[in-house]
């Protein structure tokens, strides 16, 4: 088997920035404590886990468990102040709607801006341009109008058909897919099933249940940063849904 994905006891640390009323401010001088005056919190406390290629797995776990802080240093957007973080191949994240466009460019600018920051060349985008913009399902009228018009769903389906039509070795979704609606998502989770059938591999966040156990084999579930359950996806879920 080969490795897609290896994280070895990552550490990410966030420096909480914090506003200081005037009261604080005269309290922390009067008292004289002196030292930090920022807080630093762990998203990631000694995280280590492997994904295989070809490997689907579904990331659970509460809102600010680190999901997504580990998904960003995955795709490299972040990088951990401890351990390591390798992944074999072309990443293509989507991580953040909107994320890797401008706004000042139309839809079908952004198509080659986004296609090249996910390594496409080119030629590699005009040859798949109509593909793309046929499962984006951008009407005619809007592909070619400024990208800062469009609605979060409309981001949502340019930016998935640019990554999933650019071949990535590892692909990770972030909860962005709920901004889509049901036909979309539907569409969505058919085209994960053909990319994964090629191979791929992919890291799916979540909270719907009943989807991350249709597209993934394996779960993981962090909770405060650590990994508290990494196994079959029917386990993951039960233990979310507090049967485990
Ligand atoms: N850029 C940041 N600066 C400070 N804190 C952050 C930042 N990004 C995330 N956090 C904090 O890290 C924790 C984990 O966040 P996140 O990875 O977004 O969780 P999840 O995606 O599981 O909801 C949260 O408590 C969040 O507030
Ligand atoms: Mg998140």
């Amino acid at each position: 088997m080969t490795r897609a994905i290896v994280v070895d006891q990552v550490v990410k640390q966030f420096t909480l920035r914090h506003t200081w009323s005037i009261k604080e401010y005269v309290v922390w001088n009067l008292t004289g404590r002196g030292g930090e005056l920022k807080d630093t919190f762990l998203a990631l406390d000694d995280v280590s886990l492997t994904v295989e290629q070809g490997e689907s797995v579904g990331l659970l776990g509460r809102n600010g468990s680190g999901k997504s802080t580990l998904l960003k240093l995955i795709s490299g957007v972040l990088r951990p102040d401890r351990g390591q973080v390798g992944v074999r191949g072309r990443v293509a994240g989507l991580i953040e709607v909107g994320a890797g466009f401008h706004p000042d460019l139309t839809g079908r600018e952004n198509i080659y801006l986004n296609g090249s920051i996910l390594g496409m060349t080119e030629r590699d985008i005009t040859a798949r341009l109509d593909e793309i913009i046929a499962f984006s399902e951008i009407e005619g009228r809007f592909i070619d109008s400024e990208v800062k018009f469009y609605s979060s769903g409309m981001f949502l389906r340019l930016a998935f058909s640019v990554a999933a039509h650019s071949h990535p070795d590892v692909f990770l979704i972030d909860e962005i897919l709920a901004v889509g609606d049901e036909p979309f998502q539907h569409k969505c989770l058919e085209r994960i099933a053909e990319l994964r059938k090629e191979g791929q591999t992919l890291v799916i966040v979540t909270h719907d249940l009943n989807l991350v156990s249709q597209v993934a084999e394996r779960g993981i579930v962090l909770a405060g940063g650590k990994t508290v359950f990494d196994g079959p996806i029917e386990g993951a879920v039960g233990r979310l849904r507090g049967e485990g």
